[in-house]
């Protein structure tokens, strides 16, 4: 049955169109990596206010989307291609739902009142675009909790019609913090039957999670790592799910995601200052120097320099930072922080800039330019999340031949293997207690390692570089995933 697969593809935001984190890296790449395989694949994704029309195709006429006691709305659609593929990209253009600033939230963090509306309006109109497409799709693959309707939807209100009979689900969790927990009569709205509100499918608390239904309905879950799968069955990852998730363990997976070296390559990275790779480093010290220059930090080549680029979320490990700062402080090492979003980060951050000017520099934005800066003038990278689905930055760290220093958790342990001083083997550094002792602890191995055994520093940091994580190799997962899920299906007739 290996033959070549439809596949619907339907995420909230994709590379280049719109981004606030991973997800976006992973909806811009995976389906030309799944396109390259063979499958004819197409993304769905909102047209953002942000987003510039008149650099899309307009198709003619309107799409109708039926979204219950609203009635049916009307959309708009525009056309556009993921950038060096031809994977045909939709837009739904509605401006009541999508003509606003944020994707999510608003500009002060308030997420906005009509989330759930708004992203199963998304879920459906990929539903309608079909029809419209003529596509009749094998795979219906969902991302995160903006998307997790489709698997329900295609459970019960789509599962009689002939255009999505034979087809199965895929939802890919990229994050399980964010459930999508709404109000009961959203119900009415996805128009799955009030049958489909109890504990084991959509309910949660009198209310509507979509994630929680979306992993009862798919025909397979997966996640962006094979250790996240794993720990999201416990208390400490499942985020209130962890029985959901385990009752359903038989169909769950954990694919790493790629990285597109196209864009995160110091070989021909157009961000950086000098280009550099394996056997040819004269470039990266003279990224450390423009760094240095660019943060106002003393250029001193041979001061350890850690990075971190994130969303200053706790999730990524900011509180840790913060309760080992002054310990930090007192290394000798420079530290170069980027990253937006909880305030009270955004202002310690700046404080601890103010305070220790040769030590610390930080910029509060987003900032793709500097991220590649960051990761080609760094010679260490702090990743300390607490938990970790998979995580993209330690992976271009690698790349860029700056050793990252990680909590062993979800994606961190999968990719980074810990420096063994005996016998110099790694390619980072790690801990496990999530602890501003463990943190500062591993920070000053790291910034040891990197003063008094160069050596060693060196051999793992070619080791680092030579590492690939492409997207083929995801796309290939997935693929055994869709047939794995299309065979199930096909099975299920005869019990
Ligand atoms: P998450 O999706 O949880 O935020 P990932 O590591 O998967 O974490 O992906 C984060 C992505 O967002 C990376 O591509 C990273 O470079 C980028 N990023 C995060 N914060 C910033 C920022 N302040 N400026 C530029 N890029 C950022
Ligand atoms: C989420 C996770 C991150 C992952 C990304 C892409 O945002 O937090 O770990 O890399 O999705 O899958």
């Amino acid at each position: 049955m290996n033959r070549p697969l439809r596949i619907l593809f339907t995420a909230s935001e994709a590379v280049p169109f719109a981004k606030t984190g991973g997800l976006a890296d992973v909806a811009g790449a995976l389906p030309k990596a799944l396109a390259k395989l063979g499958h004819e694949v197409i993304v769905v994704m909102p047209r953002y206010y942000a987003i510039d029309k008149g650099k899309l195709d307009h198709l003619p006429g309107p799409l109708g989307v039926p979204m219950g006691p609203m009635g049916e709305l009307w959309a708009g659609v525009y056309e556009s291609t993921l950038p060096g593929s031809d994977v045909k990209v939709y837009f739904i253009d509605y401006e009541a739902f999508f003509g606003r600033s944020g994707l999510y939230a608003d500009e002060h963090g308030f997420s906005y009142q009509d989330n759930g509306e708004r992203f199963v309006f998304l879920s459906k109109a990929a539903f309608s675009l079909c029809y419209r497409l003529d596509f009749t799709p094998d795979i219906i693959h969902a991302h995160d909790w903006h998307t997790a309707a489709q698997p329900t939807l295609l459970k019960s209100r789509y599962a009689f019609d002939a255009r999505f009979q034979k087809a199965v689900s895929v939802l890919t969790i990229h994050n399980l913090q964010h459930q999508g927990h709404f109000f009961k009569g959203l119900v009415d709205v996805m128009e799955v039957g009030w049958e489909r509100f109890n504990p084991y499918e959509l309910e949660s608390m009198d209310g509507v999670n979509l994630l929680k239904g979306g992993i009862a309905a798919a025909d397979a879950v997966t996640t962006v790592s094979r250790t996240y799968a794993h720990e999201i069955r416990t208390p400490a990852f499942g985020f209130g799910l962890e029985n959901h998730i385990q009752a359903h363990a038989h169909k769950l997976f954990g694919i790493l995601n790629g990285v597109d070296y196209d864009e995160w390559s110091p070989a021909n990275d157009p961000l950086i200052p000098a280009n550099y790779d394996i056997g040819e480093m004269a470039g990266k010290a003279a990224c450390k120097a423009a760094l240095q220059r660019r943060f106002g930090l003393p250029e001193e080549p041979d001061t350890p320099l850690v990075g971190f680029v994130g969303r200053f979320a706790e999730q990524k490990g900011i509180g840790l930072i913060s309760a080992a700062m002054e310990g930090l402080m007192h290394l000798g090492a420079q530290f170069v922080v980027l990253g937006t979003g909880e305030k009270w980060a955004e202002g310690f951050f700046s404080d601890v800039a103010r305070r220790y000017p040769d030590r610390f520099a930080c910029h509060v934005g987003y900032s793709n330019e500097l991220a590649h800066l960051i990761e080609a003038g760094s010679d260490l990278f702090l990743m300390p999340s607490l938990f970790e689905p998979c995580g993209l930055n330690q992976i271009y760290s690698l790349r860029y031949g700056t050793l990252p220093i990680v909590r062993a958790t979800g994606g961190l342990e999968d990719t980074i293997a810990n420096f063994d001083p005996a016998t110099k083997e790694g390619n980072g550094f790690k801990f496990r207690d999530a602890t501003a002792e463990a943190l500062y602890h591993t920070v000053k191995w790291a910034v040891d390692t990197y003063r008094y055994d160069r050596d060693a520093y060196a051999s793992m940091q070619k080791r680092a570089m030579e590492a690939r994580f492409d997207w083929e190799r995801s796309a290939k997962g997935y693929e055994a995933v869709y047939y794995h899920a299309l065979f199930s299906k096909a099975v299920e007739a005869y019990r």
